[in-house]
């Protein structure tokens, strides 16, 4: 059975794609991921708001100098911009070594102008491909969707102009026209977007009124969150589309590459079943491909997608009052 696909021009032996988290920051993990089966990896992000955190305690910390030597900033701003870039190229060639698989890096940057700095050092440590982690919360009460949607292009114009290697920019579903926007980016010369990231969600601890963390994890039902979308982006783009967020299993991969997506990323399930997990996922796909006697992926990626449907309305498809209609349940 042929497993093997193209995502950002890269050559996968399978399409299922390790994302950037904690698990992709060890090379040991590396190599138990390689041995499973997935296609390649997403390194854990570099993230630049880490290195202004780091930055600012630094800064802080010269300030209570009775006599500051703020000459020393320059120096401290280097040093450890430096540092964290060190340690992220070691990760990057460490894991070119040890894996043949390919080697995606990841950055997380908010400030355009640091984008260039962080880009071109990876590309230089030898990443296979560079993933983009964009994520502008549309808090801002003054700014428009359409000011905000211009940082995206201002960034990717930006990256691509710098860089040879391929380039996937990883996104949230908070756009008010999803559809539209990803379409534009598609088409600005970039290699994919991966659909969707995860984030932080904020909970309430209400005896002792602080914010705290919830659901790190996703679960296997948040698979209808990316699954929608890529079956109504699919076939439309100007480029790779890669499916994140909860791929649980075999089923939610074979999902995902019916409704077109070109590969997938997982996370969560492997922090709940282990880094080899992946194993079991290509077993799963490789029977199901057996029993449809499909003998590539391409003999049934797309074949639920929204543009080769024969009803598409039932992708848009939202409010629940149809469900209701024809379920019974016993409220009382
Ligand atoms: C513990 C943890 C750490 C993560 N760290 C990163 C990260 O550094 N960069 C990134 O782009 N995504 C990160 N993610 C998001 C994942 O790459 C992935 O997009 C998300 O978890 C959805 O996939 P899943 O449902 O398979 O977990 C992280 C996710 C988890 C759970």
């Amino acid at each position: 059975m042929d497993l093997s696909i193209k995502y950002l021009g890269l050559n996968l032996k399978s399409p299922i794609v390790v994302g950037s988290s904690g698990i992709t920051t060890s090379i040991e993990n590396l190599k138990k991921i390689e041995k499973s089966g997935a296609g390649a990896i997403v390194l854990k992000s570099i993230f630049e708001e880490e290195i202004y955190n780091e930055y600012e305690s630094v800064i802080k910390e010269e300030l209570k100098e009775d006599a500051p030597n703020l000459g020393y900033l320059d120096y401290y701003d280097f040093k450890i911009k430096e540092e964290n870039i060190k340690n992220y190229i070691n990760l990057i060639k460490e894991a070119k070594a040890a894996i043949d698989i390919p080697v995606i890096a990841s950055i997380n940057c908010v400030c355009s102008y640091e984008w260039d700095f962080f880009a071109k050092k990876i590309q230089e440590a030898g990443a296979d491909a560079l993933e983009v982690n964009l994520f502008i919360l549309p808090s801002d009460f003054s700014k428009t969707a359409q000011e905000i949607e211009e940082k995206y292009f201002k960034l990717v114009d930006k990256i691509k102009q710098i860089l040879d290697i391929p380039v996937a920019i990883k996104i949230s579903y908070y756009f008010s026209n999803l559809a539209a926007f990803v379409k534009k980016l598609s088409e600005t010369g970039i290699d994919g977007i991966v659909t969707f990231n995860r984030f932080f969600h904020p909970d309430f601890d209400i005896d002792n009124f602080t914010v705290i963390p919830s659901n790190v994890l996703s679960f296997p039902s948040d698979l209808g969150i990316s699954l929608r979308w890529t079956s109504i982006l699919s076939g439309r783009l100007g480029c790779d589309l890669i499916a994140s967020t909860g791929v649980h299993d075999g089923t939610a991969v074979i999902k995902q590459l019916l409704a077109g997506a070109d590969a997938v990323q997982t996370v969560s399930t492997l922090y709940k079943h282990g880094v080899g997990y992946v194993s079991e996922m290509i077993a799963e796909l490789e029977a199901w491909m057996k029993k449809h006697n499909f003998e590539k992926i391409d003999d049934f990626k797309g074949k639920m997608s929204q543009v080769n449907s024969p009803n598409p309305a039932e992708y848009e498809r939202v409010q629940f009052m149809k469900y209701f209609e024809h379920k019974k349940y016993d409220l009382d």
